[in-house]
């Protein structure tokens, strides 16, 4: 019998809801588009801030460093992607190919994906991922993977609710001793 993932469309050709991704895509009638593109030099602060309101940390340093990693490599296969409504950044998402990582062939992993908490639940964080998707894809890639703190329950109904499920590998870890 077809898996119900299969059904719906979605992994390993991205995710099943809202299908279009276009570069601007409508949101809700009467609310401003939304757009998806690369990140520039000046989403910066506010990509900062955002996570900082998720994290508790403020990490300029880490997100600079990720910046001149990220930025303008979409070649290499990585991606650092904001969502932009009424030109605020509202949302981010960073992945990149990797290549037989742990053992495997050369697959899309999401890092991170963060929207502002008051712009959730309107589909910005699905048309991120979508738009990390496609850009896989085009890498020539045809899995996605991500990893996620069992903790963490929202962003788990988040990537369920696209279509992602348990994958085959299993996280260790131990304390190195000082
Ligand atoms: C997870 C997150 C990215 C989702 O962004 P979003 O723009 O609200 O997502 P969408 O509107 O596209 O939601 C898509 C689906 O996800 C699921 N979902 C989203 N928020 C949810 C919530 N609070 N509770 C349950 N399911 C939820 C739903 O199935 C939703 O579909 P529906 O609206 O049809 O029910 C956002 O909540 C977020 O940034 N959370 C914090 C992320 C975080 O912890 N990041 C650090 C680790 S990377």
């Amino acid at each position: 019998m077809m898996s119900k993932i299969a059904r719906q469309g979605a992994h390993p050709q991205g995710p099943k809801k809202k299908p279009a991704a276009p570069a601007a895509a409508p949101t809700e009638p009467g609310t401003a588009p939304l757009t998806i593109r690369p990140v520039r030099r000046g989403d910066l602060d506010a990509v900062i801030e955002m996570d900082a309101m998720v994290t508790g940390i403020e990490k300029r340093d880490y997100w600079n460093s990720l910046y001149r990693r990220y930025a303008d490599a979409v070649a290499t296969g990585q991606h650092f992607l904001v969502a932009t409504a009424r030109d605020e950044v509202i949302g981010f998402a960073i992945g990149e190919v990797r290549d037989w990582e742990f053992g495997s062939p050369p697959c899309g992993w999401v890092f991170a994906i963060d929207v502002r908490p008051d712009a959730r639940l309107a589909g910005t964080g699905t048309q991120l991922l979508l738009a990390m998707c496609q850009g896989f894809k085009k890498a020539g890639v045809s899995k996605v993977r991500t990893m996620l703190s069992r903790d963490n329950t929202l962003i788990l109904s988040f990537f369920r609710s696209q279509g992602m499920m348990i994958g085959p590998f299993v996280p260790l870890e131990m304390d190195l001793e000082p």
